[in-house]
């Protein structure tokens, strides 16, 4: 018999996923459907979102091969039948407050910390340097998380030194530009370009990192479609580019610098949208996603 998910406690809801406790040692972790555009949450979900999502977590947890807080299967029988394919089981751990950026490609907060300072996050960088153009290799941009609604601060590795200490702050660069390189380059060999992600690290008892949260999915990355790449512009992005031009093209009718909150999408974006997002996990995963999971399977 599986638990309903309201037998476990609710700790917290992001823009996307929703927390639930276990047991003290234990969280379940959901991805819902909600998608995000220009900061606001759209009132339309993209059916499935949140089951890719979850499969791409899984792929890279166990193709990246590093330590992680995954605690169960996509089936563990302490996921609520309801949600089984876009839950995790997951090691509640201590987190290392820091967001762990790292950067191929110079584009959007990396971009206008260049242009204003020639440096991004502290990290000087060559001069002459343009939107979305290819970095001369990897560089560690950490931030610190901002309170929900705000953009996260990018911050030094000297103020991430002077937080959590020289030795630590060395290992979560060394650690995110490593697993970022092992990811851009399987990516690479299927044609979809990791401009930039984010990670998470918890700790374990005796301090070493676990890869947490999700790792590598469309929410926590810049995915370009390394075959229409042209450094000088804005890429498309390989995910929500559909949702975009439809909300700033005519048929919207929503201004994006308004204070009016985006209208619901037309069916076809939706479709569209749910068959990028499929496509860029089976490209990626080189998988299928008619075999994942869901909720008949619980
Ligand atoms: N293994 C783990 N143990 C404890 N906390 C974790 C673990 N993995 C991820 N987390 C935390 O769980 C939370 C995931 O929440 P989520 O990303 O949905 O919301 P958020 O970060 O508050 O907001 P946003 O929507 O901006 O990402 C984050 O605070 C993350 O640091
Ligand atoms: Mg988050």
């Amino acid at each position: 018999m599986r638990p309903a998910l309201s037998d476990y406690r609710h700790l917290a809801s992001g823009k996307v996923r929703d927390i639930y406790e276990i047991d003290d040692q234990t969280l379940l972790m959901v991805t819902s459907d909600r998608i995000s555009a220009y900061d606001f949450i759209l009132d339309t979900p993209i059916p499935d979102k949140g089951r890719i999502l979850t499969a791409a977590s899984f792929f890279w947890f166990d193709e990246l091969g590093v330590p992680n807080h995954l605690a169960g299967g996509p089936t563990d029988e302490r996921i609520p039948g309801d949600v089984v394919g876009r839950s995790m089981v997951c090691r509640k751990l201590p987190m290392v407050p820091v967001e762990c950026v790292a950067r191929g490609y110079l584009t959007g907060s990396g971009l206008a910390d260049y242009n204003a300072t020639g440096a991004v996050c502290g990290v000087r960088l060559p001069a002459g340097l343009g939107e979305s153009d290819r970095l001369p290799e990897p560089i560690f941009t950490p931030a610190t998380k901002a309170d929900l609604g705000d953009h996260d601060e990018n911050v030094s590795l000297e103020q991430v030194a002077a937080q959590v200490g020289d030795e630590l702050a060395n290992t979560l660069r060394d650690t995110t530009l490593d697993i970022y390189s092992r990811g851009t380059a399987l990516a690479a060999d299927r044609g979809i370009i990791l401009a930039d992600t984010k990670f998470e690290f918890g700790q374990a008892p005796d301090g070493s990192l676990v890869l947490a949260d999700e790792v590598l999915t469309p929410d926590s990355s810049r995915y370009w479609d390394a075959a229409t790449y042209r450094p000088g512009q804005v890429q498309p992005s390989f995910d929500k580019q559909i949702v975009r031009n439809w909300l700033t093209g005519p048929e919207s009718g929503w201004d994006r610098h308004g204070d009016t909150p985006p209208p619901p999408l037309p069916d076809d974006v939706v479709q569209r949208t749910r068959a990028r997002y499929i496509e860029a996990y089976e490209r990626i995963s080189g998988l299928s996603f008619a075999d994942w999971p869901d909720s008949a399977d619980a």
